[in-house]
């Protein structure tokens, strides 16, 4: 095998992948080093596309039970865990295999093994017993997050579990205890809830989702309360312990430090995650780090050394799949002497619960922090058509836009589709929309869409179905 490369990239997930094959498209020779198994990273072994199987699963079921009725859709339906669990593996699979399809296609070499670089263009690869050494002008670290440890909580992934093994609970437990109600906390405990656990969240801060639109926060904690799930806030967890054949979970309230102690039969903790740097060797070739870590970068994700670049959740800023993406365009393309860059006011994020909050630009927080004079346009999901026929009538759109010129600072949506919604939303801003180009737009009848175009009228109170 080749030994010399142009660019090699270190991590095979969204980021680095992507990276790799921009850097082939632009006519490098490419190589990528994984550690693990499957290439893909966290997002499509133990991310955002195993809990995307579940969460689909798991809401097509509920539905079928609690609302098909409604639709004259009668008969009840049961799980078989096992099968579902098999349906996510094989979601897993076929993905995964998709990205060795694309490494093949735009001929770049994976290399299985764990990648430590040794000078500033030389990485060493250890497989097994084998060690091998690579060279490369350019080398990009794509090596992601793994998830954040409190004291007191060991996890065994048996019992005292991480997201990893939240996506693989063999049996639906009676009680399953989540700390953290953030991100993946509020995906994975509404699949355990809606295939049939008794969820309790306990979140550290006095809310759910603390980087979320607020008002789309309190939204959902209502309606996931409705549905059976509980949350007690302002508080930790102490301790875990084993006691027979279930856990004690030791709580403390941050605010007047009362004691509380609850029993469950699974803990989850989902407590924010952090950049994974282990074994790359980046004290030994000096790349500096800051205080959480992360890797420090310029603008053009170069880190103190010329030749060496980082990206995704390796570095600051939101630890989503879909910016690592953006990066790994980005970073490849100004390693190619062209023109890369990331627009980090339009990237939207999507908590993928029922109703699916989605969002992109300025929270309401944000811009009262920020002291920008900001208008506010509405649209309840009630009052679409489409919505009603859907029966999802949950939620709204929320535009925030400037009081000065009109142009979209933010806009937050919690309801059905809002996941997909939320693309139109990212354009606009992309674009420096103003509420009423957004207005002016016509949208497709009956869609969800139309909710955008009524809320952008409602910015200056001309919503026509509200
Ligand atoms: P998170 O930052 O979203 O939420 C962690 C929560 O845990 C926060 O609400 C925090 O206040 C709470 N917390 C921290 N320490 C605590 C303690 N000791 N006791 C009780 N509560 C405590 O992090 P999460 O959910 O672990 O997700 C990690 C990352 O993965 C996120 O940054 C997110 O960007 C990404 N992610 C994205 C998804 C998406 O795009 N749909 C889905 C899942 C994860």
């Amino acid at each position: 095998m080749k030994n010399n490369f142009d660019s090699i990239v270190i991590g095979s997930g969204p980021g680095g992948y992507v990276c790799a094959i921009r850097l082939a498209q632009n006519g490098h020779s490419v190589a990528i080093i994984e550690k693990n198994k499957n290439f893909g990273g966290t997002c499509l072994n133990i991310g955002c596309i195993p809990s995307k199987a579940l969460l689909h699963a798991s809401h097509m079921y509920e539905q079928s039970n609690n609302e098909f009725s409604k639709m004259g859709i009668t008969s009840k339906t049961s799980i078989d865990i096992n099968e579902m669990l098999n349906y996510k593996e094989s979601m897993i699979k076929s993905n995964t295999e998709g990205i060795q399809f694309l490494f093949k296609k735009n001929k770049i070499t994976s290399i299985k093994g764990s990648a430590s670089i040794i000078s500033d263009n030389e990485i060493k690869v250890i497989n097994g017993k084998s060690e091998e050494q690579y060279n490369a002008d350019n080398i990009i670290i794509a090596t992601g997050s793994t998830h954040n440890t409190i004291p007191g909580v060991e996890i065994d992934e048996k019992n005292i579990i991480s997201s990893t093994g939240g996506l693989s609970i063999g049996n639906v437990p009676d009680s399953l205890l989540i700390i953290g109600a953030g991100y993946i906390g509020i995906e994975l405990g509404s699949v355990w809830a809606r295939l049939g656990s008794n969820v309790t969240f306990v979140e550290a801060f006095d809310r759910i989702l603390p980087n979320t639109d607020t008002e789309c926060a309190v939204y959902l904690k209502k309606i996931l309360e409705k549905k059976g799930m509980k949350f007690i806030l302002n508080t930790k967890v102490e301790s875990v312990e084993k006691e027979k054949d279930k856990l004690k979970v030791l709580l403390s309230n941050i605010e007047n430090n009362e004691k509380m102690e609850l029993s469950s039969d699974i803990v989850m903790q989902s407590v924010g995650r952090k950049p994974y740097t282990e074994g790359l060797g980046l004290e030994i070739v000096g790349i500096d780090q800051d205080e959480l870590k992360r890797i420090k970068v310029n603008k053009d994700y170069q880190t103190n050394k010329k030749n060496i670049y980082a990206i995704g959740d390796v570095i600051s800023g939101p630890m989503l799949a879909h910016k690592a993406e953006e990066e790994g365009v980005a970073v490849a393309d100004i390693i190619s002497g062209k023109y890369g860059h990331v627009n980090y006011e339009a990237i939207p994020s999507v908590i993928y619960c029922d109703p699916e909050i989605a969002s992109v630009g300025k929270t309401e927080e944000q811009l009262k922090e920020e002291k920008i004079d900001y208008k506010v346009g509405k649209f309840p999901f009630i009052a679409n058509g489409r919505a009603k026929v859907n029966n999802q009538t949950e939620g709204f759109v929320k535009i925030l836009s400037d009081a000065i010129d009109d142009k979209v600072h933010g806009i937050h949506i919690i309801g059905s589709d809002a996941g997909n919604l939320i693309g139109e939303a990212t354009i606009a801003i992309e674009f420096g929309a103003s509420s009423e180009d957004i207005a002016r737009t016509c949208h497709a009848h009956p869609t969800l869409t139309e909710s955008l175009k009524e809320a952008a009228l409602d910015v200056d109170s001309r919503a026509i179905h509200k």
